[in-house]
């Protein structure tokens, strides 16, 4: 059973990076799905990265914002310092963006991206979702959305 709970007001966590993801999934690039998702990446230092999905004309290469989200902060040397994640998407609107209030959860392969940013940090991160309106936050811990993961500890990395 996950963690998940709806009922809770959200934390002052949760909303920064909601509507941190909010914002970021007006830069996604999804012309294909029509399917904006944003991301927003707490790190232990109090600073918030972000990222939106980026498709592709090749489809399958299309990359996820919690992907894009932690290669960036991948990219800035930081992945141990990963605390939690906010998630929100929606169908785009005429006006290109996102719309809807069912929360989103990260697809399969971002839980293990997420994965390997939390068994560095020897954390289990917090994931928020949302959807690109409305209140409703579904919070998990990333252990109960991908529960016994594979991971760096599999392979000797601490
Ligand atoms: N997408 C994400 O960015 N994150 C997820 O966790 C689920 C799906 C994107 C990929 C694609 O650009 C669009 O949503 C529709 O699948």
């Amino acid at each position: 059973m996950s963690e998940r709970d709806q009922d809770q007001a959200p934390s002052s966590e949760a909303t920064t990076l909601i509507e941190a993801a909010r914002a970021a999934a007006a830069h996604a690039h999804a012309p294909y799905s029509r399917f904006a998702v944003g991301a927003a990446v707490l790190l232990d230092d109090g600073s918030v990265v972000t990222g939106a999905n980026v498709e592709n004309a090749s489809y399958g290469l299309s990359l996820c914002a919690e992907t894009v989200a932690i290669a960036t902060v991948s990219a800035s040397g930081r992945l141990r310092r990963v605390v939690a994640i906010g998630v929100i998407g929606g169908a785009m609107g005429p006006d290109g963006r996102a719309t809807g209030d069912t929360p989103v959860r990260p697809c399969g392969r971002c839980r293990q991206v997420l994965n390997e940013a939390a068994q560095l940090s020897g954390r289990d991160l917090a994931v928020y979702c949302a959807g690109a309106e409305g209140s409703a936050v579904a919070r998990y811990h990333l252990s109960d959305l991908l529960p016994d993961a594979f991971g760096p500890a599999d392979l000797g990395i601490a």
